[in-house]
């Protein structure tokens, strides 16, 4: 079959390395894609939000299979526009509706769906502009470190930690005065909670699920997690602490409860949770929902995973997940993201980048590249995730930290402390 994938990272190329190896897929497009999905498929110049565009091209190259990238269309109802437009009721859309969406683009609509659902999180309030007052005297009942959160989508900016009150004050007044726009309008005030991350990938079609391999991404910009935020610099799947006896209590507490969930609210959701969870004495607790797949943790989930993803596709859009499973490579995968220089703040594209043609023991996914006259180029602040294999997260380690000084760019930037923390 002819397949669409939307978006442009690192998770697009691993996805789209992996569907192209499918006997069932004819033709793969991917749009906008990067230098390294053209390697697997066709690049279409389309915007992911342009969705009358991708309606178009869906019916005039007969794609019969959607798969949505990026949390933004998803957010902003493509599966429902698709759905609805013309002679595409047929379309199998990797990706829920925009109601089930919701589970990230609004933190508020998350949050009361765990309450309701007895999905345990951190405690939490909400407040709007109507009731700033409200806030900052709530704020006054608190202890430091406190956790603000835009409501809606911030382009992964939207939570601030806060280490006193006064701090938390001006914070809480400048985000409901629009610091992240209408995203901000109302913000969701949570309980700090200490403890490890992992991230949880689930399959669903909105009754049963499969649960993909465990992962844990490091979002920091320096070593021994310091320094700013970025997108993720790096991840390793599986997770050692992350046991069985831990997935059975997301499995009981959280994921079960999550399918009920939709079930009950009727909600069509037929796609990808990534479900963010932190290790709290021991018990885990839901941190975010996300309604795609996590990058650049797909860079390791994918590469682990046997089946073949246009078959299990297929089985979820038929409703039959329940009889089927996850074939897993048992191996460890690490992957190390190569960033700008400048990265996470203000970075340079255009950069000449060397070196990946010769690498054969990682796989090389591009991120932020394209290829301009004859040259790779960066086009982008994350720009190459190397992934390898191993028996343990270090063995896996050294392999991409070997070849990641093999690829060059002028200002290259990576961590070589990945899973330093386990
Ligand atoms: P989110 O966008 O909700 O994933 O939040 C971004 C990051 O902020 C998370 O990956 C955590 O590291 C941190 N974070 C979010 N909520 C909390 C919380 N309640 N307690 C501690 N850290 C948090
Ligand atoms: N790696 C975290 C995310 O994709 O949101």
């Amino acid at each position: 079959m002819n397949i669409l994938l939307i978006g442009s990272g690192g998770r697009e190329h691993a996805l789209s390395w992996k569907l192209a190896q499918s006997p069932l897929c004819e033709a793969l497009y991917i749009a906008p894609g990067n230098a390294g999905t053209a390697n697997c498929g066709t690049n279409i110049d389309l915007s992911i939000s342009d969705f009358e565009g991708i309606c178009a091209f869906i019916r005039e190259n007969e794609v019969k299979m959607l798969i949505v990238g990026p949390e933004a269309p998803l957010v902003d109802g493509i599966y429902d526009y698709c759905k609805t437009a013309d002679g595409l009721e047929d379309l199998i859309i990797v990706g829920p509706s925009k109601e089930g969406a919701q589970l990230e683009g609004s933190k508020s609509y998350s949050k009361k769906f765990m309450a309701d659902y007895g999905i345990p999180t951190a405690g939490y309030q909400k407040f709007t502009a109507a009731n700033l007052q409200e806030g900052l005297d709530y704020l006054d009942t608190q202890t430091p470190p406190i956790v603000l959160k835009a409501d809606g989508l911030a382009a992964g900016k939207g939570v601030l930690i806060l280490d006193n009150i006064a701090e938390a004050k001006t914070e809480l007044t400048a985000m409901l005065d629009g610091k992240f726009g209408n995203a901000s309008s109302t913000v969701v005030i949570e309980e700090f909670l200490d403890g490890i991350e992992f991230s949880v990938f689930v399959l669903t079609d909105g009754k049963d699920y499969q649960v993909l391999p465990v992962a844990k991404d490091y979002k920091r910009i320096g070593h021994g997690d310091t320094g700013l935020n970025t997108g993720g610099m790096g991840a390793i799947s599986p997770v050692p602490f992350v046991d069985a006896a831990m997935m059975q209590k997301v499995d009981e507490r959280i994921i079960k409860p999550t399918i009920k969930g939709l079930i009950d609210r009727n909600i069509t959701y037929k796609g990808f949770i990534f479900i963010g969870l932190i290790r709290v004495a021991g018990e885990p607790y839901v941190i975010e929902y996300n309604c795609r797949m996590g990058d650049p943790e797909t860079e390791v989930v994918i590469p682990r995973i046997k089946n073949d993803l246009v078959e299990l596709f297929s089985t979820m859009e038929n409703g039959q997940l329940a009889n089927t499973s996850i074939v897993k490579d048992e191996r460890s995968a690490t992957t190390v993201m190569l960033v700008s220089g400048g990265y996470p703040e203000a970075y340079e594209k255009g950069k000449t980048i060397s070196g990946t043609a010769t690498i054969t023991d990682s796989i090389v996914f591009h991120a932020g590249t394209k290829i301009q006259g004859t040259d790779l180029v960066t086009n982008g602040g994350r720009v190459i995730a190397v992934t390898s294999f191993g028996n343990n997260f270090q063995e896996a380690l050294a392999i991409s930290k070997k070849n990641a000084a093999l690829i060059d760019f002028e200002g290259k930037y990576y961590r070589k402390d990945i899973g330093f923390d386990l």
